[in-house]
């Protein structure tokens, strides 16, 4: 089930977080983005009434800004990130959104994967962009 992110889903997004990244946003960031509802769109999925996945994001015009996506590593390879972006697109398409960007680490291959067979296209590199030698790939999709 895709639910709206609540504040009571802090911890467990928090957890999620910690567990994917190397450099995991913080829980003030997290919370700060929860709260800020001022054209975000921010979703979890739950299974029993855990949260096992989320997105993050806003729009910006007629751009949706993909800012985070992770699931919980019990749970990889369920389809949830897939079904997490296109409740993202559903959600957004109606919002006068013709394009879904976001950035990626080039040696992000799970998450790559995942947007390409989303129909994700591959736009410019941003070199170094998270430390050196691990350059942001910029992916676009065009919903519109
Ligand atoms: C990226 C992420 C959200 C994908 O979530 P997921 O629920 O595991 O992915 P899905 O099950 O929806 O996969 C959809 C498709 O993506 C591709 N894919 C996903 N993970 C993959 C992997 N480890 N290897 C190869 N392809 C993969 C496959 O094409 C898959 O379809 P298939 O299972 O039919 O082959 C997840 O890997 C994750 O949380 N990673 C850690 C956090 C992260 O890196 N977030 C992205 C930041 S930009």
């Amino acid at each position: 089930m895709i639910i709206s992110a609540q504040l009571s889903h802090l911890d467990e997004i928090v957890a999620i977080e910690n567990s994917s990244f190397e450099k995991p946003w913080s829980r003030k960031q997290i919370k700060d983005d929860i709260q800020a509802n001022i054209n975000s769109e921010n979703w979890v999925f739950t299974l029993d009434r855990k949260v096992v996945g989320y997105i993050f994001g806003w729009i910006s015009q007629n751009e949706f800004h993909l800012h985070n996506i992770a699931v919980h590593p019990d749970h990889l390879r369920k389809k949830i990130g897939k079904k997490l972006i296109q409740h993202i697109i559903s959600k957004v398409v109606d919002q006068k959104v013709n394009v879904i960007l976001l950035e990626v680490s080039i040696n992000n291959i799970s998450a790559r994967k995942c947007y390409q067979s989303l129909g994700f296209v591959k736009g410019g590199v941003l070199k170094d962009y998270y430390s050196k030698g691990d350059d942001a790939i910029l992916y676009n999709l065009e919903i519109n």
